[in-house]
């Protein structure tokens, strides 16, 4: 353990086990921090009785901003600092796939914060949804954009445009709309709009941040996410061309999110903490079964042992119901979920 001098009382932080945090549904609903939450974060921090500090990162699904915006409110809700080398959303890992495509579509998410989004990550070029009803607003009869998005939308023939990959970055905020444009696009003839395949295997391929098809927001009931849309376009696709759509989906419980996750802890604890060696045991403390808890239990065993999944009451999984995907332990809310790995560890 390395200790840290210079703090009232001397903490310690250990090198042993770490932490990796779901965010909807386990530190956060509807923009508020879940009560336990802030409290949790101090015990992680120091406040224990056995004055130590353990590391964590977070691996949430949701998205819609870039990792430094969605920092900088964590740190807000959660009253403390979070940084861009601990966390990773739906989309981060898209990153790695803008050398791949040059000319995508980007949906989802509020105003042009997608769009940025992507160029940050580097693609080259990004189309969006109001970039295609600006250019021919026959496209949606039903949607009229806004004086701001007309103001922002980038007009161009995209007839004459190949659009090569279509990626779901953040929830839509019009289904009708952006369900209409990927089907055009998944329906023409190499990715062109305006035309029409014969065969319906020539569009682009579609790009999914996270499949979670339910979340736990403000509400009291849970609402529906962005695997609810992928489950709609595949049924449409199927319905209009009679062709089962095959489309991809990042975040957890893939196993490769736990991978990257794997990445970043290890870099965050060599950066924060000047630890060099993997840890024994991270505790995952999640809200969806189907996401979270399979994730971590799929992971753990392909990583000899080392995630242990936590099941929280506060989002997703409600009491009464038997959790689809078993979890190591199921306690009421972050703040047990965290004082459940330390008792294990004394
Ligand atoms: O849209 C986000 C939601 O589906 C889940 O977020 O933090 O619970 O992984 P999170
Ligand atoms: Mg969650």
């Amino acid at each position: 353990p390395t200790s840290t001098p210079g703090s009232p009382k001397e903490t310690t932080t250990t090198d042993k086990y770490a932490y990796a945090f779901d965010i909807d549904g386990v530190l956060i609903r509807g923009g508020r921090p879940i009560p336990e939450a802030v409290e949790a974060m101090k015990v992680l921090n120091g406040q224990n009785p056995y004055g130590i500090k353990i590391p964590y990162i977070f691996v949430t699904n949701g998205g819609g901003k870039t990792e430094q915006e969605r920092c900088i409110q964590l740190s807000k809700q959660l009253e403390m600092e979070v940084s861009p080398g601990q966390f990773i959303c739906g989309h981060t890992p898209m990153r790695e796939m803008a050398e791949k495509y040059n000319t995508v579509l980007v949906v989802g998410g509020e105003g042009e914060k997608c769009r940025q989004v992507a160029e940050g990550y580097g693609f080259k070029d990004v189309v969006t949804p109001g970039d295609i009803i600006k250019d021919n607003p026959d496209t949606t009869p039903f949607r009229k954009l806004t004086k701001e998005e007309h103001e922002n939308s980038r007009i161009r023939n995209y007839a004459e445009v190949k659009i090569e990959a279509i990626f779901v970055f953040a929830d839509s905020r019009d289904w009708a709309g952006d369900q209409q444009i990927i089907l055009d696009l998944l329906m023409s003839k190499g990715g062109y709009l305006g035309s029409r395949s014969e065969t319906f295997d020539e569009g682009p391929p579609v790009f999914f941040s996270h499949n979670d098809v339910i979340w736990s927001a403000s509400h009291d009931l849970t609402r529906l996410g962005m695997g609810a849309l992928r489950l709609s376009l595949e049924a449409m696709y199927k319905a209009v061309t009679g062709k089962e759509l095959q489309t991809t989906a990042f975040g957890k419980p893939q196993v490769g999110t736990f991978q990257f996750a794997t990445r970043l802890l290890q870099q965050w604890r060599k950066d924060t903490h000047g630890i060099d060696a993997p840890p024994e045991t991270v505790y995952f403390v999640g809200d969806t079964p189907e996401s979270d808890i399979r994730g971590t239990n799929e992971f753990n065993k392909e990583s000899e042992n080392t995630w242990y999944s936590i099941l929280v009451r506060t989002g997703v999984f409600q009491e009464g119901t038997k959790p689809k995907f078993t979890p190591k332990a199921t306690v009421d809310n972050v703040l047990d979920a965290v004082n459940h790995g330390i008792e294990r560890e004394r």
